[in-house]
């Protein structure tokens, strides 16, 4: 299968993109494996003509807002992401109208129709750059209220306002004190994700991206780490820093993640399916937003 997938991926000069929370076995097929950011500019950056999305839905609605004169597909249709779906584009038109001072900084885990209404995007790696960039006091900041919490925490001068108040990413929040405490009698370093709860975060030894914790697991230390993500993160770090040891939470499991097999691979490139279509003005206002949050820094 694996040939097969490479010698369609060449024939019909495609790219592969993958999350960090992959099976690894998909991972071992993508040409690209990154967080979220990392795969959004991967995108913008490709002359490939048909780009594979091997992540969740939003991922490759971004792909496709970047991409809009491409092929854009994701071999499982039905791959979303629950904490997208907190945050509706209604919520954000009477948000605005109670705060019409405030900017509307909405996170890349979100659908392409809420992005358009964004005054720009964001992703967990540069939330807090993206935010900072804005001269805007006041912030409505959706749709996790977790992370929404990690950017107030770094800039105590902004208002955040999180969109909605209870948007969550049920895997990270499924992480407690109880976790760290555990962690903490048999040692070493609490890496924990933006989306986790605000008291965790301030327990954690670091808070990052997936993409930032790939980088700093490679700084060359020795001390264990207790991953405080999707489980499969931890196979990516092993598989990196092998060096190093990870520890990872057995049912901390993203099932949408999990839902491409290789022969879902196989099957997409070789049908050119599940294409992403988007309306053009929704993509274009879309776009408007993802690329004011690359040009901030990202
Ligand atoms: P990253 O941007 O850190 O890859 O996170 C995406 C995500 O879905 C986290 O749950
Ligand atoms: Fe969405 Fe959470 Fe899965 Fe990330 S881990 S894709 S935020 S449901």
């Amino acid at each position: 299968m694996e040939d097969e997938i490479r010698v369609l991926k060449s024939r019909k000069n495609a790219v592969i993109l993958a999350h960090n929370y992959q099976p690894m076995e998909i991972q071992a097929l993508a040409d690209v494996v990154g967080d979220s950011l990392e795969l959004a500019v991967k995108a913008k950056e490709t002359g490939a003509d048909l780009i594979v999305v091997c992540g969740v839905r939003f991922m490759a609605e971004t792909a496709k807002i970047l991409n809009p004169g491409r092929k854009v597909i994701i071999p499982v249709e039905d791959a979303g992401c629950p904490l997208a779906d907190h945050l509706t584009p209604a919520m954000i038109l009477e948000a605005r109208r109670q705060h019409p001072d405030a900017a509307v900084v909405v996170y890349v885990n979100s659908s392409a129709e809420c992005k358009a209404l964004a005054d720009i995007t964001c992703t967990s790696a540069n939330a807090v750059r993206v935010v900072a960039s804005l001269q805007n006091d006041e912030i409505l900041f959706g749709p996790d209220a977790n992370l929404a919490a990690y950017v107030q925490r770094e800039l105590p001068d902004k208002r955040i306002i999180p969109l909605p108040p209870w948007g969550h990413c049920y895997v990270h929040t499924g992480f407690s004190l109880a976790d760290v405490e555990a962690a903490r009698k048999r040692g070493g370093i609490i890496v924990c994700h933006p989306e986790c709860l605000p008291e965790v975060q301030e327990e954690a030894d670091m808070i990052a991206s997936t993409g930032g914790m790939v980088r700093g697991a490679a700084d060359g230390g020795n001390e264990p780490w207790w991953v405080f993500t999707e489980r499969e993160m931890v196979s990516r770090l092993r598989y990196l820093c092998p060096g190093r040891v990870f520890y990872e939470k057995p049912d901390a499991v993203c099932s949408d993640m999990k839902k491409i097999k290789p022969a879902d691979l196989l099957r997409a490139l070789d049908r050119e399916e599940h294409e992403i279509v988007l309306s053009p003005s929704v993509m274009e206002d879309a776009r408007r937003a993802i690329e004011r949050m690359l040009a901030a820094g990202a």
